[in-house]
């Protein structure tokens, strides 16, 4: 269906990476805390499930409202049932790491796509630190059991430019003996350095590297939740490439770890005015317009790619609507996503009529495409159900997106918003 135009305005619920870390931290923090705009995805709502089987009192006031009262990790009581972590790749690896500190049992598992998605990455540091961890492939895949016991600090030098991965090893490193350090490749989101600081815990970064002191205490406090720029990425690709557009998207948060996509949009000639910046908060935000614009095609890859690794689908679909060739590389990671992101989002939009080929590392995009309807599939990926949906907005003809419902993991009112701004 061609839609003539997206206009008016929207706030674009809460961010999926901070959610997690504000009910995390604030189990294993001494006292209360509270959360304000929290995102009720389902993937979010996996992490308050494991919380409160690991004996922790954790409230939704309302959608977005959240009191968590922690009693600190050593409060934290030994599962009688199995983690389900569902969909959510940040919980699972962020949990791993808190749960290797404690002094009991616990198993995790997820749904399909998790039971594929590769965890050596954070069991085998772990292992190093002294933690006994189990798994299929030893302990690569779920179900993963974890006895915990006291970690040791180690230094990691990570080859992944991943937040999951620095973030496991910092927040096992927070009981462990002495201190823990993580080098990466490349910067990726410093939401849990951020947080932890917030939580009065002292962390330092030098360069490429965060350390953390063995012994710390965190203690409960208020974390203001800015709307997610991941989320926010859909609409600022929709208002860019369908005509007429002009939308306004309120409180997107601005972490600089996480604005990659506002620079490659504005690399290929969105239009995208920033407005009431706040940066008093751990986390900057600020309100977005975004209006139709002619974008040209671009070059993403080397340190951007960890500041939008999320966006990448949607970003390939902008460049379908280019003038010229977009290239992206250095992103093998979109193997490892929900689905292979690289092979999904070929074969979906080639389904609609794009000129798109993939590479080792990325994929080829010629733009100017002209898409049409088709019956697609978002094989389960919430990301590539939304891109899919912005995709239909321009195709002529009619499009049946498969698994569409898969967008309730990090924006259960996408489609009441895109239909909301259609002209
Ligand atoms: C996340 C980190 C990223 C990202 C994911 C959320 C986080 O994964 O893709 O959606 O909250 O730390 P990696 O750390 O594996 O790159």
């Amino acid at each position: 269906m061609t839609v003539k135009a997206l206009r008016g305005t929207i706030q674009i619920p809460g961010d999926k990476s901070i959610s997690h870390r504000s009910v995390m931290f604030g189990s294993i923090a001494e006292g209360t805390t509270t959360i304000n705009g929290f995102l009720p995805g389902d993937d979010c709502l996996s992490t308050i499930s494991c919380f409160q089987k690991l004996g922790v009192d954790i409230q939704m006031i309302d959608e977005q409202s959240v009191v968590v009262k922690g009693k600190g990790i050593q409060a934290l009581k030994e599962p009688s049932d199995i983690l389900d972590v569902g969909n959510s790749g940040t919980t699972i690896r962020l949990m791993i790491g808190i749960l290797a500190n404690t002094p009991f049992h616990s198993t995790l598992i997820g749904d399909e796509s998790i039971a594929k998605r590769p965890m050596k990455r954070v069991t085998g540091p772990l292992r190093d630190m002294n933690i006994h961890l189990d798994g299929r492939k030893d302990a690569n895949f779920t179900p993963l059991v974890i006895r915990g016991g006291k970690a040791k600090g180690i230094h990691y030098t990570s080859p992944v430019a991943s937040a999951q991965v620095k973030s496991a090893i910092l927040l096992a490193g927070l009981q462990a003996e002495g201190t823990t350090s993580v080098t990466e490749p490349a910067k990726s989101r410093d939401h849990t350095e951020r947080m932890l600081e917030a939580f009065g815990v002292k962390v330092e970064e030098e360069g490429l590297t965060v350390s953390i002191e063995g012994g710390q205490t965190l203690r409960g406090t208020h974390v203001e939740v800015p709307g997610d720029i991941s989320s926010a990425a859909f609409f600022l690709v929709a208002g860019a490439i369908i005509a007429n557009s002009r939308i306004e998207i309120q409180k997107v948060g601005m972490n600089p770890t996480r604005t990659g996509i506002l620079d490659v949009l504005s690399n290929m000639g969105a239009s995208i005015e920033t407005v009431k910046e706040t940066k008093e908060t751990a986390e900057p935000y600020a309100d977005l317009v975004v209006e139709a614009s002619h974008l040209k095609g671009t070059e993403v890859g080397g340190d951007l790619i960890p500041r939008l690794i999320d966006e990448i689908p949607i970003i390939a679909l902008a460049a379908t609507q280019a003038e010229g060739i977009t290239v992206i590389k250095d992103a093998a990671e979109l193997k490892v996503k929900e689905t292979n992101r690289i092979d999904t989002v070929v074969n979906e939009l080639t389904k609609m009529g794009a000129n798109i080929e993939a590479t080792e590392d990325g994929m080829i995009i010629h733009g100017g495409a002209k898409l049409h309807g088709a019956n697609v599939n978002s094989h389960g990926d919430h990301r590539i159900g939304m891109m899919l949906a912005v995709a239909s907005c321009i195709a002529e003809g009619e499009t049946i997106i498969e698994n569409r419902d898969a967008v309730s993991v990090s924006y259960p009112q996408f489609f009441a918003h895109l239909e909301s701004l259609q002209q």
